[in-house]
């Protein structure tokens, strides 16, 4: 049987390289995103790779759409072997002049999500014994910068998600990953000019979380900083 995979916002950038790489190795693969139309066309590429594939419209930052997506998918698979809590969005601000909300839209989505998705799989995880969560962070979780804003504050947040995830589950020998990308090449950046070289491909880090879960059961890697070797942007 396959093992299986659970991507948040899987229909673009990350989460689809996530998808694709997991689904060429033979995973299962469930994942969602707000635009049904791009979900549908990856859905169909997944399937070449002869895996089963669930592709729902999901709005992560609706705990209620969260919950339901989840157990839809447990009611299928029965299990969850590895959750990436990948989905987010990136509003550029300054805390002192962002339009009122932006915490607000970004906590939801960036955080909030993370936190109803673990909570939705931890327990099937527990049960089984076994389970991995990747929570995809940004190094603008370690480091303010300007123009950084609301965005900043939801990934250091991710990152006290993750702690404080790993401390809950690492007796239910549940692994948790905290991954903080630097610039990574997705319509995040679309317009920037700048050469393909500059970034890390979305490729590598589906490779990172891939090959993560490939050490032994009980190596967890807590952290792990990725950066285009020249830096960040
Ligand atoms: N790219 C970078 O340089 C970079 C660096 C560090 C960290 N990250 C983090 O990596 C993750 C992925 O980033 P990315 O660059 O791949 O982003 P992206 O290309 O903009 O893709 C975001 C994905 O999340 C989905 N999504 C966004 N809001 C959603 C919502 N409310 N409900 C459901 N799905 C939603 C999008 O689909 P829909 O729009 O159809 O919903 C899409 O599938 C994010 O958490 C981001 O903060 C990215």
């Amino acid at each position: 049987m396959n093992k299986k995979v659970l991507i948040t916002g899987g229909s673009r950038g990350i989460g689809r390289a996530l998808a694709l790489y997991f689904a060429e190795k033979q995973f299962d693969v469930a994942i969602c995103a707000r635009n049904q139309e791009k979900l549908e066309e990856l859905a169909l590429e997944l399937k070449d790779f002869k895996v089963n594939v669930i592709a729902e419209v999901c709005d992560v930052s609706k705990p209620e759409a969260i919950k339901a997506f989840c157990s839809k998918v447990l009611a299928q698979w029965k299990q969850i072997d590895i959750l990436v809590n990948n989905a987010g969005t990136y509003l550029p601000g300054k805390v002192t002049e962002e339009t009122d909300g932006t915490l607000e839209k970004l906590i939801e989505t960036n955080l909030y999500s993370a936190y109803y998705f673990s909570k939705s799989i931890a327990s099937s995880m527990i049960t089984n014994g076994s389970g991995y969560i990747f929570n995809i962070a940004s190094v603008a979780g370690l480091q303010a910068y300007p123009n950084g804003g609301s965005y900043s504050i939801s990934k250091f947040a991710m990152i006290g998600l993750s702690k404080a995830l790993r401390e809950e589950l690492k007796s239910h020998n549940i692994r948790v990953t905290n991954i903080s990308p630097g610039a990574v090449l997705t319509d995040s950046w679309a317009g920037v000019d700048l050469p393909e070289s500059r970034f890390i491909s979305a490729k590598d880090i589906a490779k990172i979380v891939f090959d993560l879960h490939g050490l032994s059961p009980q190596t967890d890697v807590e952290d792990l900083v990725v950066r285009p070797i020249l830096g960040d942007i």
